[in-house]
């Protein structure tokens, strides 16, 4: 049985791809392996975040590891908020205030087209590996739905006409740009024993 940490503190994100992962992998959180300090997501791209995170962990554990980085881009906001989508309106700011800073921002602009975007970033027996999940989508300039989180409510992904905030949490999770990326990270493990 191979351990694989995943640079996260939530138990949640670490059971939904344990389940997916064949037998021979053990996954492990950050708090299991005794690092409670936030580590600096201090890169511009999804990318660089992702690295930063599983390069911590590498490097203090020399185990191996992946962390993931997601957001929202927004086309006419010149892919903004992007690496800033959890703080966009600022560090101690609600999902509420990003959102109507978005919608301000976006003012009237007719293009809204938009995408989340996640990477995936592993690192296996110290080699580097990214995995990306994107879902396209447009802005509605009015809040729909109560259920997701973050910027659910203003996105409708392609080919829909609800709101991620409108949508089953199952559905949602089987076209979000996580799951996508997720999704491609367990084929690459469960092929790759
Ligand atoms: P994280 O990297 O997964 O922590 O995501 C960073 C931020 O991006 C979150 O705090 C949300 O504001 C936003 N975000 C990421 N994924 C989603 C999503 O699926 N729906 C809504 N917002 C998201």
């Amino acid at each position: 049985m191979k351990e694989i940490i995943f640079a996260t503190q939530n138990p949640n994100k670490i059971r939904e791809i344990q389940a997916q992962l064949i037998d021979s992998y053990t996954l492990k959180g950050l708090l299991e392996m005794g690092i409670e300090e936030d580590i600096p997501e201090t890169a511009d791209t999804f990318e660089g975040n992702a690295l930063l995170k599983a390069q911590y962990v590498w490097e203090k554990l020399g185990i191996s590891c992946f962390a993931d980085d997601s957001g929202l881009e927004v086309e006419a906001l010149g892919g903004a908020p992007g690496v800033d989508s959890a703080h966009y309106a600022g560090l101690h700011r609600s999902s509420q205030d990003n959102i109507d800073l978005l919608l301000k921002n976006l003012g009237d602009n007719p293009n809204t087209n938009a995408q989340f975007h996640t990477t995936i970033t592993l690192i296996l027996n110290g080699k580097v590996h990214h995995f990306e999940g994107v879902i396209k989508g447009k802005i509605t300039k009015e809040m729909r739905g109560g259920m997701g989180f973050g910027y659910d409510p203003i996105f409708i992904p392609e080919g829909y006409d609800c709101t991620f905030g409108e949508m089953e949490l199952t559905e949602k999770n089987k076209i979000s740009a996580r799951a996508r990326a997720v999704m491609k990270l367990v084929h690459f493990l469960n092929t790759n024993t």
